[in-house]
C-alpha cells in the first residue's frame, strides 16, 4: 500500500461483540425481543416514554462507572488496536462509529464521532442541551436547563431522525486516501453508502467483518475474522509498512 495520509475508520456494533454487547441482527440480537419501531422512533418515544427509557436505561448500565470502578462491559482488543492505530499514525485520523457505547473511549480513541449518538448522554426536547448522563432516565426527572419533567431523551439517533457530524464526516471521507469499515453489516444507511463516498474519492477501502457485508463488493480488500482477532494483527503490519516508508 502506498503512503498513506488520512485514514478513516466506520465502526460498528460487530466491534463490541467480543465485549458481551449484542449485535442488532444476528439471531439473538437487540432487536430480536424488541421491535425497531417500539424503542428507537420518536413517535415511540411520544407514545411511550417510558419503555424507551427503560430500554436505553438498561444499554447504558453495564457501562456506568467505568472510571471509578470496573464497568461489566470492557472494551476488547480490536477498540485498543484502533486507540494504537491513531496514536502512532503519522496523519489525520478519524473515527467514526455507529455504536452508542462507550468502549472506544474507554480503549484510549481520541477523534471518534457518534454518528447515532452516545447511551451515556441525554439531552433536553426544548433546548437540545446535551448533558452527559451516568444514571437511569426516569419519565418525570427534571431537567437542568429547562426544569421541565419528560422533558428529558437519551441522546439517541432514531429511526427517521438525521445522523450526527454529517458534514465533518463527508469532509473527513472525501479526503481521505484508506477507509476501513469494522463490524457494520450495511443495512442502515449513511453509513452503508460511506464505502461509496471513499471510492469516489479515490481512496483504498477495507472491510473488516465477521462475514460479508451487503455492501462487501464495494471494498477493494476484505479481511473476514473477529476483529478482536483480526484488527490487532492488521494494525500491527499497517504501522510497520508505514515506517519503512
Ligand atoms: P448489525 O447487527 O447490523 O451488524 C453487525 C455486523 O458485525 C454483522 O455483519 C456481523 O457479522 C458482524 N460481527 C459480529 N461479530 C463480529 C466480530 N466479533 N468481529 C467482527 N464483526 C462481527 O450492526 P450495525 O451494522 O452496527 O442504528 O447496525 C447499524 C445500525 O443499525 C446501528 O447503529 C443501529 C441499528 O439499527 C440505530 O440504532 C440508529
Amino acid at each position: 500500500m502506498n503512503s498513506v495520509k488520512s485514514i478513516v475508520v466506520l465502526t460498528g456494533a460487530g466491534i463490541s461483540a467480543e465485549s458481551g454487547i449484542k449485535t442488532f441482527r444476528a439471531d439473538d440480537g437487540l432487536w430480536e425481543n424488541h421491535r425497531v419501531e417500539d424503542v428507537a422512533t420518536p413517535e415511540a418515544f411520544e407514545r411511550d416514554p417510558w419503555l424507551v427509557q427503560k430500554f436505553y436505561n438498561e444499554r447504558r448500565r453495564p457501562l456506568l462507572c467505568y472510571q471509578e470502578r470496573e464497568s461489566e462491559v470492557k472494551y476488547n482488543p480490536a477498540h485498543k488496536a484502533l486507540a494504537k492505530l491513531e496514536a502512532q499514525f503519522d496523519g489525520d485520523f478519524l473515527l467514526i462509529t455507529q455504536n452508542i457505547d462507550n468502549l472506544h473511549e474507554q480503549g484510549g480513541s481520541i477523534n471518534i464521532k457518534h454518528m447515532h449518538g452516545e447511551v451515556l448522554k441525554m439531552r433536553c426536547k426544548s433546548t437540545n442541551t446535551v448533558f452527559d448522563c451516568f444514571h437511569d432516565i426516569e419519565v418525570a426527572d427534571l431537567c437542568d436547563c429547562c426544569g421541565e419533567p419528560n422533558n428529558l431523551r437519551p441522546h439517541i439517533v432514531w429511526f427517521g431522525e438525521m445522523p450526527l457530524y454529517m458534514d465533518e464526516i463527508a469532509s473527513a471521507i472525501s479526503s481521505c486516501d484508506l477507509f476501513i469499515s469494522i463490524g457494520t453489516s450495511g443495512n442502515v444507511y449513511p453509513a452503508a453508502g460511506f464505502v461509496q463516498m471513499a471510492n469516489q474519492a479515490g481512496a483504498r477501502t477495507l472491510e473488516i467483518n465477521l462475514e460479508e457485508s451487503l455492501v462487501a463488493s464495494n471494498f477493494d480488500q476484505a479481511i473476514y475474522g473477529k476483529a478482536g482477532e483480526v484488527l490487532p494483527a492488521w494494525v500491527e503490519e499497517f504501522l510497520i509498512g508505514q515506517r519503512k516508508k
